[in-house]
């Protein structure tokens, strides 16, 4: 009875067969049986699959925490450089500082712009201890030179260096002082008997604010002295002039 359902099942629905000798009785159990151990094939290859593929997910999950454990060391390191590197740049930073500070310090200390130099001799005939008195000023800076008494009045302490230019006629002569308060700090004669000669000298002065220096005659021997001349062919330039070398 159940035989004969299972075939007449097996003639309605699974076994549409093309030719009736193969729709065996075992037709089915074979399909079955087949399936069975395809599917056990499959399951197999799956279990297979899943455990490759759990071992690659252990191996990927190894190295990432492989990899975190190296980025945290590196991050330490990192840290440690960072630290090194600011100690660095704050000394470094210091350095420069107490460098600004000694900079400003020379700058405000430096020699200030103090230095003239002028021409043109007033009196050429100048008498025992008259000023000569320079009326054309080259430069002036600091103004601390007057062209009008022929003073240089000290604008700051320090050491000046003082020079004076002066063209004496043949015969004649200049006997000439740099003084500093009426003090002759600086003296000598100029002379020639046959020519016309420029004579230099200078002073070199330590001074006080206040101080003042001039040029004097320290003794009219002759007169018409000191030529000034100034022409195509000749020219004769007397000057006094004056730096401030150091404060
Ligand atoms: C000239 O001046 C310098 C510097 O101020 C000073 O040392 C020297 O004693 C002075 N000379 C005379 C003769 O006054
Ligand atoms: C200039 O020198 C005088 C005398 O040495 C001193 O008393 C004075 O303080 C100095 N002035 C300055 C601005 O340094
Ligand atoms: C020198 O000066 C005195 C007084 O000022 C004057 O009497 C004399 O003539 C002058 N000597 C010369 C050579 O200029």
């Amino acid at each position: 009875m159940l035989y004969s359902i299972v075939l007449a099942f097996c003639f309605i629905s699974l076994c549409q067969c093309e030719e009736p000798k193969s729709c065996s009785q075992f037709y089915y159990v074979d399909k079955l049986l087949e399936k069975m151990i395809r599917n056990e094939v499959k399951g197999e290859t799956l279990e297979k699959e899943i455990a490759n593929t759990n071992s690659n997910v252990q191996l990927t999950l190894d190295e990432l925490k492989r990899e975190r454990y190296n980025f945290k060391n590196e991050i330490m390191e990192f840290k440690i450089l960072m630290e090194d590197f600011k100690i660095k740049t704050d000394s470094i930073k210091e350095t420069m500082e107490s460098k600004l500070i000694e900079l400003k310090t020379e700058k405000t200390m430096s020699t200030p712009n103090v230095a003239f130099k002028a021409r043109t001799v007033k009196d050429k005939n100048p008498q025992t201890g008259e000023t000569l008195i320079f009326q054309d000023i080259m430069f002036n800076n600091g103004k601390a030179y007057d062209s009008s008494s022929g003073i240089f009045t000290v604008p700051v302490n320090g050491t000046y260096l003082f020079t004076i230019h002066i063209c004496v006629n043949p015969g004649k002569d200049f006997y000439y002082g740099i003084v500093y308060d009426d003090i002759l700090n600086t003296s000598g004669l100029f002379s020639d008997s046959s020519y016309v000669k420029c004579y230099t000298a200078d002073a070199i002065m330590q001074l006080d604010v206040g101080q003042k220096v001039w040029l004097i005659c320290v003794n009219n021997r002759s007169s018409g002295n000191i030529l000034e001349e100034r022409t195509s062919t000749a020219s004769y330039w007397n000057t006094f002039s004056g730096i401030l070398v150091h404060v």
